[in-house]
């Protein structure tokens, strides 16, 4: 289960948000994987956070940038490269979210050359695709996400494919309210799974593959129940401990193991 803060939270919020969290997370050993991804400036403070609640526990707090450059380091005014984050202790990064494609003008192009920059430093990449409302109305939604999967994915070898996380996002689900239901994300996440396994064979059966848009405990229960759909990436309700934590119940309990 996957939070992305955006751009919410502020050091003083940020730091009780991922206290809550570390907390419920020593109290609960065993939950399903837990990936925050706060805003760049907390990310230090919140990989010592998680790293104090690891202690003597086997599902530790994964920590997750919401962005990184391409380029390892050089003139990038206002950028944050791979090998920064690696050195705070970071450990996944979300690309291709679809504010990024909308706001940052970022392609699939470059989003490939990011990922292979994560892999290159261990950091696993979260790739987010999802099709636009006007795309799924003219009924283009497999067709778009698999030139998304292709675009940033495809020349990646087995071994690299296998350390990817894939989220599938529509775009008209994201922070509207809208949710895609059970029955469409499924279809989508079984579609993707098809595409990684063009690319990567069986590997494709072990990558996770999370849904995100408009995700919370009051529909996080159909959705989670989807053969293909491995978990969620989960925006507004991430910024609630109780909400988030009652999404990682309601997927250990369906999920777990
Ligand atoms: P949302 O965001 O849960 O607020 O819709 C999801 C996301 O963009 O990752």
């Amino acid at each position: 289960m996957a939070g992305n803060w955006k751009m919410n939270t502020d050091a003083g919020s940020a730091a009780s948000l991922m206290q809550g969290l570390a907390e419920w997370s020593k109290e609960n050993p065993g939950h399903v994987t837990m990936i925050v991804a706060p805003p760049f400036p907390f990310l230090a403070e919140a990989v010592k956070m998680a790293a104090r609640a690891a202690q003597g526990q086997e599902t530790p707090i994964v920590v997750a940038a919401q962005n990184c450059h391409q380029e390892e380091h050089g003139a990038f005014t206002g950028e944050v490269g791979v090998p920064m984050l690696k050195s705070l202790g970071v450990r996944a990064c979300i690309v291709g979210h679809s504010e990024r494609r909308q706001y940052y003008g970022e392609t699939d192009a470059v989003v490939s050359l990011k990922v292979r920059t994560l892999l290159g430093h261990d950091l696993i990449p979260i790739y987010c695709c999802g099709e636009k409302r006007e795309e799924r109305e003219a009924g283009r939604h497999f067709e778009v996400v698999s030139a998304q999967v292709h675009g940033a994915l495809g020349q990646l070898g087995t071994s690299d494919l296998a350390k990817v996380v894939v989220a599938y996002e529509p775009v008209w689900a994201i922070g509207t309210g809208l949710t895609a239901t059970p029955e469409q994300a499924q279809e989508m996440h079984d579609h993707i799974r098809g595409e990684l396994r063009k690319i990567g064979g069986e590997v494709a059966a072990e990558i996770p593959i999370l849904y995100g848009g408009s995700c919370k405990p009051s529909n996080a229960e159909g959705l989670f129940a989807g053969r293909d759909i491995d978990g969620g990436l989960i925006g507004g309700a991430s910024l609630s401990v109780e909400d988030f934590t009652g999404l990682l119940r309601i997927a250990q309990r369906i999920k777990g193991t």
